[in-house]
């Protein structure tokens, strides 16, 4: 059960005190509640979040996202203290890429002498056994540098992998991996909100599927739609990625309508591990420090080479 804050206390003020008590800062992701990302030091994309946690100088990183997120956070900053409101809010897509099958699967592909390029949603241990790690709003700029001499394998995400590889025109093997959130959304849900907003472009993260990518104005990261869509003269933008980033665009760009992406289901897409953090969890975990993130050493240290490696090559 999350502590709550004494009688009468405020919980937002109660998470400042505590906030300001444990020298701590607090990172969001762009899904975040938008109770979240009010609160937090700074909300951004994987890529802003992980040059965050990398350059703090906090004895404590309270992380609202998700799992593989946190860990990245511990992965740069092994002295530090990091926590993350609720330990199950994990990610289908670092689920789709145990360690034990990508390890098996190098090995029985020892012949390709692959070149590992992780995305940053997996987890610490798929991270060791990789050579670079991207984000999407890197992915094809590390892609472009990674050996011209090397079979290259793209993990875990699919979509993410086939977009770059028709930016970069460079092959590359697969995993089979997905976003369970990117995929719901389909060409005729999108089809349809445009015939109801016929001015305005789509925006869809690069996680989406091919039909759905081949439908929008522009495709791209979470962070990298902020500066789209203030730099577009129109004045409505159809948001193909899950809704947490519509708080974050009405907020900076107050003077544009921002619509929600369809589903077939829905009339936009939440993440339910994104969405498991709440302010009472936050306060919670500020109040006793935990859960806590802790790695094996040797993991962490191997997991930090492609890291930096990918923060090297996207300055
Ligand atoms: P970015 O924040 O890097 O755009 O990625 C979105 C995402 O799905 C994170 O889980
Ligand atoms: Fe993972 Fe998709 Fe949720 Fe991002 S939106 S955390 S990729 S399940």
């Amino acid at each position: 059960m999350p502590i709550p804050p004494a009688k009468g206390v405020d919980l937002v003020q109660d998470i400042l005190a505590l906030k300001r008590q444990r020298n701590a800062v607090i990172l969001a992701h762009n899904y975040q509640i938008k109770e979240i990302q009010e609160i937090a030091d700074f909300v951004g994309d994987s890529l802003g979040l992980s040059y965050q946690a990398a350059a703090t100088n906090a004895d404590v990183i309270v992380f609202c996202g998700v799992h593989f997120m946190a860990e990245t956070a511990k992965i740069v900053n092994p002295s530090k203290t990091v926590i993350l409101p609720d330990v199950e809010a994990g990610c289908s897509l670092a689920e789709s890429c145990p360690a034990e099958q990508l390890e098996a699967y190098l090995k029985a592909h020892a012949d390709k002498n692959y070149y590992v390029i992780a995305y940053i949603n997996c987890s610490a241990a798929v991270k060791a056994l990789s050579d670079v790690i991207c984000t999407s709003g890197n992915a094809v700029k590390i892609v472009d540098n990674a050996p011209a001499d090397r079979n290259l394998l793209f993990v875990p995400d699919e979509n993410l992998g086939s977009w770059v590889m028709e930016q970069t025109g460079r092959p590359m093997t697969l995993w089979k991996g997905s976003c369970y959130v990117h995929v719901e959304f389909t060409a005729a849900a999108i089809d349809k909100i445009r015939e109801q907003y016929p001015g305005a472009p789509v925006i869809a993260h690069p996680e989406c599927r091919k039909a759905v990518r081949l439908l929008a104005d522009e495709v791209c990261s979470t962070e990298k739609m902020i500066g789209f869509c203030r730099d577009h003269p129109a004045s409505s933008f159809i948001i193909v990625t899950e809704e947490g980033m519509l708080h974050r665009l009405r907020r900076e760009i107050p003077g544009k309508t921002f619509i929600a992406g369809p589903t077939p289901a829905c009339a936009c897409a939440e993440c339910r591990f994104m969405k498991l953090n709440t302010l009472e969890k936050l306060h919670h975990c500020l109040s006793t420090l935990q859960p806590e993130i802790i790695l094996p050493e040797p993991v962490r240290a191997r997991a930090e080479l492609p890291l930096r490696r990918m923060m090297e090559w996207s300055k």
